[in-house]
């Protein structure tokens, strides 16, 4: 017997995202008691507490269903970027909102415009829609987005761009953006991915989106997370503003409870946490520096980052890298997805989890300590 229903045509070529390997995983796989994980972008702070204390007074209401389109989650966000709830949608993660923008626009044979090495989730789930992706080149490991405005056509319905971007740590500028904005067709939704937007915020030049470029332009939609900054990657809850008929398809097509019960309560009072975020990106800014500087005198080519990770050219391949430091219980990123095999990409930790990731880098490399 063998199955004979052949999947949609534009399923054919679709690969599978690569999340970063798992603790448990590679306890079980090489037998290691400790193991730490630089690999996903995670907070290593943990969670908001107030986030998690919220999530726990919600074990007596799990078994009811939430309601489905997260009202207060929506209203919280909605005073707290000093926007109207109509603008505003909730997803599971924001990377359910990248594919629900793609389900809601995408005919098969629409251009949908990337950039060269953007994350990878764009064009993965444009190409789900039989989209023709237009993939453009970076500039100094950055979007160009004056090429980006170039590439975009009448046939151009969507054009990503991840700022900062994953997994090159690079950014682009307020001007930047506006200039793409005034040069895009009004056909084109821009889609400005910032779940990094904590880390980048206070840099200078760096685009302030919410409120004030989402009320400007009704063809752009930001995206935001609660899985970094907040560290709540695991409820997976991400949110997009945007026009309020823009939401309104999304919102048609979403799933009908796609964000859970403790994961709506706990995200109205990750927003209120100001406090935890703070401390989260003093020690992002700090350690993210520290280990930048160690890797690059191991002679890692190091870029500027504006995100929790830092990007960096390594010595050996990037796939050797990451096993030999699996088998010192550290977990990396490797880059061959993006068509980096030469890199990898290292989530900043506790300042204990960097000693180790630079213990075990300097162990792999030979170098003496
Ligand atoms: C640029 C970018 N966008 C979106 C996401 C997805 O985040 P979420 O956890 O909200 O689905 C990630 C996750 O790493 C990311 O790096």
């Amino acid at each position: 017997m063998s199955f004979m229903i052949p999947p949609r045509r534009s399923l054919r070529d679709v690969f599978p995202y690569q999340p970063g390997k798992s603790i448990a995983s590679v306890q079980r796989e090489l037998g290691l008691k400790s193991v730490i994980k630089l690999a996903s972008n995670e907070n290593p702070l943990g969670p908001s507490p107030r986030a998690a204390a919220a999530y726990r007074r919600q074990e007596k209401l799990l078994a009811l269903y939430p309601e489905g389109s997260s009202p207060e989650l929506r209203a919280a966000l909605a005073r707290f970027h000093r926007v109207e709830a109509e603008s505003v949608i909730v997803g599971n993660g924001s990377d359910e909102l990248i594919r629900l923008l793609c389900e809601a626009f995408v005919e098969p044979e629409d251009e949908v415009v990337v950039s060269q090495h953007a994350f990878i989730r764009f064009k993965q789930q444009a190409a789900m829609m039989g989209a023709r992706v237009i993939e453009v080149p970076m500039t100094d490991w950055t979007h160009d987005l004056e090429l980006m405005a170039k590439a975009a056509s009448p046939r151009t319905k969507l054009v990503f761009v991840a700022n900062p971007n994953n997994p090159t740590g690079t950014y682009n500028t307020q001007e930047e953006v506006s200039a793409l904005l005034a040069a895009v067709p009004k056909t084109a939704l821009v889609v400005l991915d910032e779940a990094y937007w904590h880390y980048a915020q206070s840099i200078p030049g760096y685009p302030k989106s919410l409120p004030d470029l989402v009320r400007a332009h009704e063809n752009l939609m930001v995206l935001r997370t609660f899985s970094k900054a907040y560290g709540l990657a695991g409820l997976r809850v991400g949110y997009g503003v945007g026009d309020p008929e823009l939401i309104g398809w999304l919102d048609r097509i979403r799933m009908p409870f796609n964000a859970n019960l403790p994961a709506q309560v706990a995200c109205v009072e990750a927003l209120k946490d100001a406090a935890f975020v703070k401390r989260a990106v003093a020690l992002n800014e700090t350690q993210r520096a520290l280990v930048a500087r160690a890797m690059s005198d191991l002679g890692f080519g190091v870029g500027e980052s504006a995100t929790n990770f830092v990007f960096a050219r390594s010595p050996v391949p990037g796939r050797e890298l990451f096993k030999a430091l699996l088998r010192q219980g550290v977990i990396v990123r490797p880059l061959d997805e993006y068509g980096l095999s030469s890199h990898v990409r290292v989530s900043t930790g506790t300042p204990a989890q960097n000693k180790t990731l630079l213990k075990a880098l300097q162990q792999v490399l030979a170098v003496p300590a």
